[in-house]
């Protein structure tokens, strides 16, 4: 019989800490409906004492799902455990996920601290947060760098204070596989009392080993791995959810299973990509645009004979769909709606499905094929209705041998604004204009055009970051005119600013 490896899922707490990556409460919820259908075991669903919008995200994602566990993350600090518990209220099966960092950097350079003292912290805080909830997790920050005879010692300490997970993370990325896996053998080895609890593994990617640690990590005895789809996360990112559930499933020789819904991976990427705003790189494993596209001859001719040749795994596994249908301007609403559904989008509104199949037309008579990131983007679309600012006409004038002319309108708040610059080209002409009416000192830090790979009318989707007033803010447009979307993703941005505080202020 194989053996259970649990998942938890961290997209919406890990992967949601990066820049330019945060979700609305709505969004959230979409997502966290998302892990469940794909069958993940627990949901960290923020960290509740960071901010109001954490609080009540974990509080929303408690009410809208069953099955899975909801994970609240804390520092051991009671006030943050009395949070997070009560952020859990309505979770139908609740952790908390409490901790401190252990490797002497951490402790000396963070905490100020001792070794007993961080272990008096450690112990303290999980029977602090086993009067709220039964299931209580551990975090040993930077265990990665922790020498195992002191880890050990932590371990034993808050399995005895009734920790019935421990999480070894190795949070800055430096760990070698065999070193990973090493240290979580030593635990099961050397630790009193660990047949109690259940060894989680918590990898980041900064060397690019995140999936090589996780995995020599449940090799070696951990039956619980920390992931994000697409390995978002923190700088270089988390192992990702959908690498490790392929590789074991795979390689059924490992003899260990998971409950994940491989079909569903292949939805639940393009859903988290499409609301972060956070492209998955085309080389991705498992679900990456190119991971199962055979371009060289010889290749393509192998794979016609028998797809075995150089496939290892059915793309239909991971809920990739060779058959779609191919959205045109002829396909109706019911194709559109169940295009949306295979890429994890449930719309239940007749009113805002039409209003997407709308702008679905509009676009579908500027371009042949409507694809799969179309879809999302026009779908997400609706997202810039509630903003202030909002983009009325882009007219801009540009070519060889004379300066780009734009002129722009700007529906704030209600109220018209018309203004035309000149610019040494057609963005700089646009933004220039859209600055005599948004007269704030903002400077766009950078500028991405994502790759136009369908042909010449195909969506250009841009990316930003404006700084205003000592913070960065990211944007995002998509358009088939590229110019319109780097105007699109700059009023995104400025939708986001926060006011500065004047003097006199609180
Ligand atoms: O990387 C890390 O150490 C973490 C902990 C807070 C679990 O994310
Ligand atoms: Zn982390």
């Amino acid at each position: 019989m194989s053996d259970r490896l649990f998942i938890f899922d961290t997209t919406l707490r890990d992967g949601e800490q990066v820049p330019g990556c945060q979700l609305n409460t709505v969004e959230k919820i979409q997502v966290a409906k998302q892990l469940e259908a794909l069958g993940v075991d627990v949901i960290e669903a923020g960290f509740p004492i960071s901010s109001p919008g954490d609080f009540n995200s974990v509080i929303e994602i408690s009410k809208a799902v069953t099955w899975p566990t909801i994970c609240a993350l804390t520092r051991a600090v009671q006030k943050d455990i009395d949070v997070a518990a009560e952020s859990l209220q309505y979770a139908k099966h609740k952790r908390i996920h409490t901790g401190i960092g252990t490797s002497d950097q951490h402790i000396k350079y963070k905490f100020n601290s001792n070794r007993e003292e961080i272990i008096e912290r450690a112990v303290a805080a999980v029977k602090y947060a086993r009067k709220y909830v039964d299931d209580v997790e551990f975090y040993a920050e930077d265990a990665g760098r922790t020498d195992n005879e002191y880890l050990a010692r932590v371990v034993e300490a808050v399995i005895k204070a009734g920790a019935t997970v421990v999480n070894i993370p190795d949070t800055t990325g430096y760990c070698l596989p065999e070193v990973y896996g090493a240290k979580i053998k030593y635990l099961c080895e050397h630790v009193d009392g660990i047949e109690n609890a259940t060894i989680s593994t918590h990898c980041h990617n900064d060397l690019g080993m995140a999936t090589a640690n996780t995995l020599s990590g449940v090799l070696n005895g951990a039956r619980q791995v920390e992931v994000t789809i697409n390995g978002i996360g923190e700088r270089a990112g988390n192992t990702s959810l959908e690498e490790i559930a392929m590789i074991l499933k795979c390689h059924k020789g490992i003899g260990i299973d998971t409950n994940i819904n491989t079909t569903k991976i292949y939805p639940t990427s393009r859903m988290v990509s499409s609301l972060m705003n956070m492209p998955v790189q085309p080389n991705k494993a498992i679900v990456g645009k190119n991971a199962f596209a055979h371009s060289s001859g010889i290749h393509q001719d192998g794979v016609l004979k028998n797809t075995n040749t150089y496939e290892i795994m059915n793309p239909k596994d991971v809920g990739l769909d060779d058959n779609a249908i191919v959205l045109t301007a002829r396909s109706g609403r019911a194709a559109l709606k169940y295009r949306m559904s295979v890429l994890g989008i449930n719309v239940e509104d007749d009113s805002k499905v039409d209003k997407i199949y709308q702008a679905f037309l509009r676009l579908a008579d500027q371009k042949k094929e409507i694809t799969d990131d179309d879809v999302l983007v026009l779908a997400g679309a609706d997202r810039a209705e509630s903003h202030a600012v909002k983009l009325e006409y882009l007219q801009v004038t540009s070519g060889k041998g004379f300066r780009s002319v734009a002129s722009i309108g700007l529906n704030i708040s209600g109220q018209k604004f018309e203004a035309a610059a000149s610019g040494n080209g057609p963005v700089d002409a646009a933004v220039k204009a859209m600055k005599r009416i948004i007269q704030k000192e903002m400077i766009l830090k950078e500028y991405t055009v994502q790759a136009i790979t369908k042909g010449s009318d195909d969506v250009g989707k841009v990316h930003v970051q404006v700084e205003y007033a000592g913070n960065v803010y990211y944007g995002f447009g998509a358009n088939t005119d590229i110019v319109t979307a780097s105007i699109e993703a700059y009023i995104d941005c400025i939708n986001k600013f926060r006011i500065p505080h004047t003097e006199g202020e609180e």
